[in-house]
């Protein structure tokens, strides 16, 4: 069950809907009604708003469940829905992208015929490398339109992207190049994140320096300028490539169930599973939640959302979603305090953003830095908020609310996951009456429930697990190479039921309030990561024998990493002869996670400790290692091999 009751429901205040933002909502009630009496027909309704090339007669087939098919003898191209639509409906000299470098005064704004030309010659640079429908392409970037460029270019011609965040190190790189078979590396000398400019490319060249990987070239974007170092052969700088290449490329039809993208995600296991999309689906229900639950406006709106297109939330509310309606963007390459606190805000009043779309963590750091930062800019643009990736507290909701938006704007909780691909518990923000700290109700069209231990649905006011038990457009397709994987994690917990590693409650009004997960994943700034991978990461140090990692909550992060090691023998006795203190080794060790899989997985604190406690049959109990880190009681201890271990630990 979930350890984290600090959302719990509480007699909280609710928001109706503004009158006038009611009125002009693209999501309304009868959406509701219109899935609960013929689901399949309501997701084929929202199928045919995007632009098929050959319309699709079956909607879902469900005979191979848990492997889905919708809309399967459709075709179209996800480059096309994204920008020759736009083009041919003549808004083509419209903003598409505002973008803003991390540098004072560095933008760009691209309007569709930019990224629309820019698309067509990264095709059929991709082309030319060799790449064909179905291969895959790692995109290793930073925030800059190269990203989106490098998405859609892939999607143009039916390659499958595996996007790669920029923060994760070599190693987890070349596991995620390995597992997805690519054969193209996308990349950059490097980006600019906290007022430097940071290499990126080196990491490439580490990932790939042992031989034996499956990439035969790597194209490199100039963003920084920073020396880098060449591989003959290997190594094209992308803006020759695309000065070289034709301008001419008609996107192909695919058929709706190619593969999209796979993105890689934390699970309970040390190795990272490969979450994997397809195309018309995951359209489909990017653009419909985008549309209704964003309620964006193509012509109106200038759209923000946060996130880094590493992450699903970028893949769906930077790229597939917003891109799909035709949406103005704002696309924000650094950090949210360079070279001040009042960056955000800023880029808000200097674009008139009017949709914004961030986590938690980024609202708890702002109200933290003072109200009077965001106090000192015009924010009057901002008609609707929204926020995903871990619980909202009410605190930072009624804050987002007053202080981003003026006290008016409705904020929408949005839950979903990598593997659900778009949102699938939120308010309509024209219909529901808002309630702080719970994402409320499934959207229209989307089945999910809370059971008990045996699959039963619990009664109003009582807590279970999160499932879903229908099939969705935007669900996973599988994990990548391990369909055997896809079933395990997921559908063999609760019989024909998705289960989505969340524990959650729902209220007397049947509201869901995510409480978060059950299972050995833990949310750090809204990040995903494993205990097994980082506890793996520590194992391989040559000073450690055994790692414990647990997830303890934390006030800035939601969950902070936290771990206890034990040292290799020899090591601890060589330690102990020369009364070595821990500090040095343990910020070593941090240092050591932060190589391995990247900055966000660095232990908040390390604790070296003379044994775990573990079951009689070798199990670490992990929760009473969380009772420790979260300072309080050590729950039961009888279980314990040796009871008296937690009595080392505490000291
Ligand atoms: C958590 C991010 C509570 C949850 C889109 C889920 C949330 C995991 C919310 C997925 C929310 C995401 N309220 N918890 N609104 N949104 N989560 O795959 O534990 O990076 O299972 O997808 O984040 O994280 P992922």
């Amino acid at each position: 069950m979930a350890q984290d009751t600090q959302h719990a429901p509480e007699p909280a205040a609710s928001y109706p809907p503004p009158a006038e933002f009611a009125t002009a909502a693209n999501g309304t009630a009868d959406l509701y009604q219109e899935a609960a009496q013929d689901r399949e027909s309501f997701w084929a309704e929202q199928a045919r708003r995007l632009p098929w090339h050959t319309d699709f007669e079956e909607v879902l087939d469900w005979s191979e469940a848990p492997f889905a098919r919708w809309f399967a003898d459709g075709e179209l191209n996800a480059s096309y829905v994204c920008l020759d639509q736009h083009v041919e409906a003549g808004r083509g000299e419209e903003v598409a992208i505002h973008w803003v470098g991390e540098p004072e005064g560095d933008r760009l704004d691209l309007t569709w015929n930019d990224l629309l030309d820019r698309t067509r010659r990264a095709a059929n640079v991709l082309l030319e490398l060799g790449v064909r429908a179905g291969d895959r392409v790692a995109i290793y970037l930073p925030m800059i339109p190269e990203a989106v460029v490098a998405m859609l270019a892939c999607a143009r011609i039916g390659a499958t992207h595996s996007v790669v965040f920029g923060g994760f190190a070599p190693s987890a790189l070349r596991t995620r190049i390995d597992d997805a078979e690519a054969k193209v590396v996308i990349t950059a000398d490097g980006g600019y994140r906290k007022g430097k400019a940071s290499a990126l490319k080196p990491n490439v060249d580490a990932a790939l320096e042992d031989g034996g990987s499956p990439v035969s070239k790597v194209l490199v974007v100039r963003r920084t300028g920073q020396e880098v170092d060449w591989v003959e052969g290997r190594d094209l700088w992308w803006h020759e490539q695309l000065a070289e290449a034709s301008r001419e490329h008609e996107a192909e039809p695919m058929p709706a169930e190619q593969p999209l993208f796979i993105l890689y995600t934390s699970g309970t296991t040390g190795k990272p599973k490969g979450i994997f999309h397809t195309t018309g689906g995951y359209l489909t229900q990017a653009a419909y939640t985008a549309r209704t639950v964003l309620d964006l406006k193509p012509g109106q709106d200038v759209h923000w959302c946060t996130a880094d297109v590493g992450w699903v939330t970028g893949h769906t509310y930077i790229v597939y979603g917003p891109m799909a309606l035709g949406v103005t963007q704002v696309l924000y390459e650094g950090t949210p305090d360079t070279p001040h606190k009042g960056r955000w805000w800023e880029i808000v009043e200097q674009f008139g953003v009017t949709v914004l779309y961030t986590a938690p963590t980024a609202i708890r750091a702002a109200m933290k830095w003072g109200d009077d930062i965001p106090a000192g800019y015009d924010l009057s643009s901002i008609r609707l908020l929204g926020s995903v990736g871990e619980p909202i507290n009410p605190e930072a909701w009624t804050w987002y609310r007053n202080h981003i938006g003026a006290g008016t704007a409705p904020v929408v909780d949005t839950w979903w996951q990598t593997e659900t691909g778009a949102m699938m518990i939120a308010p309509l923000p024209g219909v529901t009456e808002l309630v702080p700290g719970s994402a409320q109700v499934p959207v229209p069209g989307i089945e999910v429930d809370v059971v008990d231990d045996a699959g039963r649905s619990v009664a109003d006011g009582e807590g279970g697990y999160l499932v879903v038990r229908e099939p969705w457009p935007a669900m996973l397709r599988g994990v990548w190479g391990d369909p055997q994987r896809f079933r395990d994690t997921y559908w063999s917990r609760f019989e024909g039921m998705y289960f989505a590693g969340d524990g959650a409650k729902r209220d007397e009004d049947g509201n869901v309030w995510v409480l978060g997960r059950v299972d050995d994943v833990m949310n750090v700034s809204g990040h995903r990561l494993s205990t097994a991978e980082i506890e793996s990461a520590l194992v391989g140090h040559d000073a450690v024998a055994e790692a414990a990692v647990v997830g303890a909550s934390d006030p800035g992060t939601g969950q902070a990493v936290v771990a206890y090691v034990i040292l290799r023998g020899e090591v601890a006795q060589e330690r102990a002869d020369r009364g070595a203190e821990d500090a040095e080794l343990v910020e070593e060790l941090r240092q050591h996670v932060s190589r391995e899989i990247g900055p966000i997985a660095r232990p908040r604190d390390i604790t070296i400790v003379p044994e775990l406690p573990k079951t009689r049959s070798g199990k670490i109990m992990r929760r009473l290692l969380r009772d420790v880190a979260e300072g309080n009681e050590v729950g039961d201890v009888s279980t314990l091999a040796d009871p008296t271990v937690m009595d080392h630990i505490r000291r």
